[in-house]
């Protein structure tokens, strides 16, 4: 028997008082949020999706790239998908790029195990390094908001274009989307260039340095 349409829709309405617009039917076992179990509510909610097959990324994978860093950070920053290292190792940003992401949250006196998570909108590498289809990134991004309802940053930062992108749902330039706080269902979000970006191009560095130090001051004030 088929479930009536009133039952089906109060369902949905204690859902959604419980998580927010962004139903999430997948959970084995919803968690109630608190902060002093985020840490352990991030590593189980990374143990329920990380054998992920909802997309054929899924079968093509090495390692399923759910995150890294402080459960507890005020900083996410947020990458388009993992490359060829970070499908190796599991681990975002490890490569050249990664390092240089490293020299930068040091010199904002942070590190990616202190007062920072970083992962990406892909949890899964696209091969040959393609942007992620428009239904990868609808399978996957349900997976990035429930991340950011457990750590619960005072702000995002979105990686490049396609990060930004993707995370704005709009089709403009990283230009156009820098310099601006905007809105990523209820937490502020901002976009800068990806450090891959910097290092193909040595005269991004100077604007991302300037991006950085608004990030800085923006948290210092949070505080
Ligand atoms: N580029 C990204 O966007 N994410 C990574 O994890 C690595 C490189
Ligand atoms: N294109 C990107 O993907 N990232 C940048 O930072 C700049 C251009």
């Amino acid at each position: 028997m088929s479930p009536r349409s009133d039952d089906v829709r109060r369902y949905l309405r204690q859902n959604q008082e419980l998580f927010g617009d962004e139903l999430f039917l997948n959970l084995k076992s919803p968690n109630v949020l608190t902060s002093e179990n985020q840490n352990t509510d991030l590593s189980s909610f990374e143990d329920e999706i990380c054998d992920c097959q909802k997309c054929s990324l899924g079968s093509t994978r090495s390692e399923f790239v759910f995150g890294v860093g402080d459960p507890d950070a005020s900083l996410l920053l947020v990458g388009e998908a993992p490359g060829a290292e970070e499908d190796k190792k599991g681990e975002p940003f490890v490569g050249r790029a990664g390092k240089l992401l490293d020299k930068i949250l040091a010199a904002i006196d942070r590190s990616r195990k202190k007062d920072v998570y970083i992962c990406n909108v892909m949890k899964c590498r696209p091969p040959n390094n393609r942007d992620p289809l428009r239904s990868e990134v609808e399978q996957c991004e349900p997976y990035l908001l429930h991340q950011i309802r457990l750590i619960n940053p005072s702000l995002i930062v979105a990686l490049g274009r396609v990060a930004g992108q993707t995370l704005l749902d709009v089709d403009k330039s990283l230009k156009s989307l820098r310099n601006t706080f905007h809105d990523y269902h209820g937490t502020p979000l901002m976009v800068t260039y990806h450090p891959a970006a910097l290092l193909r191009n040595n005269d991004l560095k100077r604007p991302t340095w300037e991006d950085f130090k608004v990030i800085k001051e923006f948290l210092e004030k949070k505080n």
